[in-house]
């Protein structure tokens, strides 16, 4: 049997702690919790403003975070200095799992998409700079309802944009909320735990299944076949 399964963007194909090098040599010691910090004021200002039905882009929401990080660390980036760290955002660096995985996925027959908060042209821009855009059949954003993951409106639009079903669908994400937000919704999930560190929410509500790499989920899903 195939599928259509939908990868989650930031953190999962992407690494957004790529831009570390970079702020290392800028801020030094500051820059572990700056890029920790970054993401998760990013995560949560795109939650905030779905609950406020105030949307506005998610690369806005990296910018104010940017912004937000600097008064917080003390840090006086010049504008030029912001520019370039936004815009190295748009090029960042897949996990070194995902090719092969996209391959082998793709291999067996199964429907690729990405399927991101992040809006299209920018995630379009992160894939082909990656060089995995071509294993993709299509790309769904959260921007074409303006809201973001985890509302269950997210996961019906790429349900209704790919014309998959729940059951016919996979969530492939890093990002706990992300899984948990899909789980709820219905949708068949893999949390890709790259490292034994990671903690997911203890919400009672669990992956499909859990995966160290994205290959594995090739494996997985043959057994089902
Ligand atoms: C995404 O790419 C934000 O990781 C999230 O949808």
């Amino acid at each position: 049997m195939t599928y259509t399964l939908a990868f989650d963007v930031y953190g999962t194909l992407i690494n957004t702690h790529g831009i570390f090098s970079t702020l290392e040599k800028l801020i030094g010691e500051k820059a572990k919790s700056f890029t920790d910090t970054w993401r998760n004021k990013q995560l949560e200002y795109s939650f905030r403003r779905g609950l406020m039905n105030k949307y506005e882009g998610f690369s806005l929401c990296t910018k104010e975070a940017l912004q937000f990080c600097c008064e917080m660390y003390k840090v006086n980036f010049t504008s030029a200095q912001k520019v370039a760290l936004l815009e190295e955002y748009m090029v960042l660096p897949v996990f070194p799992d995902v090719v092969t995985g996209l391959k082998t996925l793709n291999a067996s027959g199964h429907s690729l998409y990405a399927f991101s908060n992040g809006e299209a042209k920018a995630v379009s821009k992160l894939l082909t700079n990656a060089k995995v855009i071509d294993y993709f059949d299509g790309l769904v954003s959260a921007e074409n309802i303006r809201t973001f993951k985890p509302n269950p409106s997210v996961y019906e639009h790429f349900n209704k944009k790919t014309n998959s079903s729940k059951s016919g669908s996979w969530l492939i994400s890093s990002n706990p909320f992300d899984v948990i937000g899909a789980a709820s919704y219905g949708m068949n999930t893999a949390w890709v735990q790259r490292s034994s560190d990671t903690v997911f929410d203890p919400w009672g509500i669990e992956p499909t299944v859990i995966i160290q790499e994205i290959s594995d989920l090739n494996k997985y899903l043959a057994t089902k076949a």
